[in-house]
């Protein structure tokens, strides 16, 4: 079966600086959540931006479904960590849903039949559908997550990609997303971004630490010791925090 992810030793600079550094990542499994977690400025959502083939590496390969990501854009979600978005103009619902289409209809053409049947689903799986004309600034911060959501989920994707989702959401707000994710990794390979680790301990399957360089184990059984090996993953937030799962797996005492 065709790998969702292989990445071969990825390096990404702005200017003279480094970002990205020697990055490998292979990600079989076209369903499964993979959480990445790391310091600020770590990297992770320039990770994102390469996989989305925004940003070229100077040096390494990235292929998504066996192409390069500029070939497989219609196969990728994309919830960005800050939408520069001024939530006070007069766009509604079903408006930003249906932009999420653009990569198949293209800018300014006409949307089809297909695209609203595609809005309408992607809205009706996020739970939202009975807001959809509703003005995206009238809406709580959860409620505009799950809209973001449903636009990335327009396309049909098959791999999702969410940079802190769950950033500004109160606890059950976040617990909603994640239970939706919960619901959306059967049918896709989700990556999302968090510095939320207590949900990393219970949502993802799979952990990756990313400072600069990557941390994967490509299996669910991950160590504090294997987080250690990165530097300033948060390691003591992490023991302190959750771990049954995530980290005692490898003793077999889920
Ligand atoms: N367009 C850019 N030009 C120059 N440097 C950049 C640019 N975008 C990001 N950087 C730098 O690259 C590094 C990684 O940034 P990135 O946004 O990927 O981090 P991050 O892990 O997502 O952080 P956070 O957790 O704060 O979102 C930072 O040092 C940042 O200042
Ligand atoms: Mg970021």
């Amino acid at each position: 079966m065709e790998k969702v992810i292989e990445l071969k030793d990825v390096w990404v600079r702005y200017g003279n600086q480094i970002i990205l550094e020697a990055i490998n990542l292979e990600l079989k499994d076209s369903s499964g959540l993979l959480g990445i977690i790391g310091p600020n400025g770590g990297g992770k959502t320039t990770f994102l931006k390469v996989l989305l083939g925004l940003l070229k590496p100077y040096r390494g390969s990235v292929k998504l479904f066996g192409k390069p990501p500029e070939k497989s854009k219609e196969l990728v979600g994309y919830v960005p960590q800050y939408r520069g978005f001024d939530f006070d103009f007069p766009i509604s619902v079903w408006e930003v849903v249906l932009t999420g289409r653009m990569s198949h209809t293209g800018f300014l053409k006409k949307y089809r039949e297909e695209d609203k049947k595609a809005a309408e689903e992607a809205l009706k799986t996020v739970e939202m559908f009975q807001y959809r004309n509703r003005q995206i600034g009238q809406l709580s911060g959860g409620q505009r997550q799950r809209v973001f959501i449903a636009r990335a989920l327009a396309t049909n994707p098959k791999l999702l990609l969410l940079d802190e989702p769950n950033a500004g959401l109160d606890p059950h707000m976040q617990d909603e997303l994640y239970r939706l994710l919960d619901r959306l990794k059967h049918e896709m390979a989700i990556i999302m971004v968090t510095h939320d680790l207590s949900a990393v301990s219970i949502y993802v399957d799979k952990i990756a630490c990313l400072n600069r360089t990557l941390y994967y184990h490509n299996s669910r059984e991950i160590s504090v010791k294997d987080l250690e090996a990165t530097y300033q993953c948060p390691v003591e937030l992490i023991a302190h925090g959750i771990p049954h799962r995530v980290l005692n797996n490898h003793e077999g005492n889920q």
